[in-house]
């Protein structure tokens, strides 16, 4: 027969055993808050859950526009849509891309982060990079596919143009995802659409690259992935589109419901034709941007005093 002090001492290691990890794996959740990255929200209890999205709507819409800084009003505006969300990579890539777009006049640069509320560290980053921008947030809408990253986020900044941009001031749009690399050129080239323009796009669709083949000038068929089953078979990189078709086909938005790799046809058919694509890059004889997809980081501790 054991003694009863025994059986005290063991439920009472097992019970700091069980403190322990709980402790543990709360504070874990709880850095994770603290370095301002709001990911993991479902750890939090409910009231201060509550708390941060209400906090979160108000931030929601204190966006900052700064349009007005746009440095040259004679040109026309390219307005560049880059859905985001957290994960370890996220500041690299905007670090990378923010880069190339301060190289570039005249350009209003809004990002949607794919949460319910945005998170301030990086629209610190946004201000500290000179760029003109717009940064707010909109989450995946219940509705929608699980297989379109950046749709909803994307019809966001649609939405956001058409309330804040005045139709009659030349623009262009531009769907630049956070992970791909792109040349300046091709910025410089799109920025005179007069309503939809292509270009290849370097490592895109499981080929070295996918392309509109012309003839004459004018699109004859395109070397894609699944050519032959969508009448528009470009990546979101590979196009331009004018300002005012926002206005003209009403409503130009990312059909969510699409089959997988049908959004940017979809978008496409609701207001084009063959015929009105304006081949660039040298009628598409250069790749000037790349599909590239960044390495998901192998990362074995999280040591949370820098930010990554
Ligand atoms: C390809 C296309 O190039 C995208 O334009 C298209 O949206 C996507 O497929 C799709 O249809 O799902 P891919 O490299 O596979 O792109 O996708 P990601 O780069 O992972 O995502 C596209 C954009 O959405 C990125 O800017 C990414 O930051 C953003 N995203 C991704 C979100 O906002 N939320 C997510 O959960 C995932
Ligand atoms: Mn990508």
């Amino acid at each position: 027969m054991r003694k009863p002090t025994f059986i005290v001492k063991q439920s009472l290691k097992i019970f700091c055993l069980l403190t322990g990890f709980a402790v543990m794996t709360w504070s874990f959740s709880f850095t994770k808050y603290i370095r301002g990255q709001f990911v993991n929200l479902n750890v939090l209890p409910e009231r201060l859950k509550e708390y941060m999205y209400f906090m979160g709507r108000r931030l929601n819409g204190a966006y900052l526009s700064s349009l007005n800084k746009a440095d040259n009003h004679d040109i026309p505006i390219i307005f560049i849509i880059t859905p985001t969300y957290y994960r370890l990579v996220q500041k690299a890539e905007l670090t990378r891309m923010a880069n190339t777009l301060r190289l570039v006049k005249q350009l209003h640069w809004i990002i949607v982060e794919d949460f319910e509320v945005i998170n301030l560290k990086t629209q610190e980053f946004f201000q500290s990079t000179g760029v003109s921008f717009t940064y707010f947030a909109q989450s995946k809408r219940s509705e929608t596919n699980n297989h379109h990253r950046g749709a909803d986020q994307r019809n966001a900044a649609l939405d956001w143009i058409m309330v804040n941009h005045n139709p009659s001031m030349p623009a262009v749009i531009y769907f630049a995802d956070d992970d791909n690399a792109y040349s300046l050129e091709i910025f410089q080239q799109m920025r005179y659409t007069k309503k939809l323009s292509m270009w290849p796009v370097g490592l895109s669709g499981g080929r070295t690259y996918e392309t509109p083949i012309l003839k004459d000038g004018k699109v004859i068929k395109f070397l894609a992935w699944k050519a032959e089953k969508r009448k528009f078979p470009i990546d979101m990189a590979g196009f331009a589109l004018n300002a005012n078709v926002l206005w003209t086909y009403k409503p130009m938005r990312f059909s969510t419901d699409a089959d997988p790799g049908m959004l940017e046809t979809k978008l496409l058919e609701r207001c084009c034709t063959w015929a009105e694509i304006e081949p660039l890059a040298d009628n598409c004889t250069k790749i000037l941007v790349w599909h590239t997809r960044t390495e998901k980081p192998k990362v074995r501790m999280f040591d949370n005093v820098l930010e990554v």
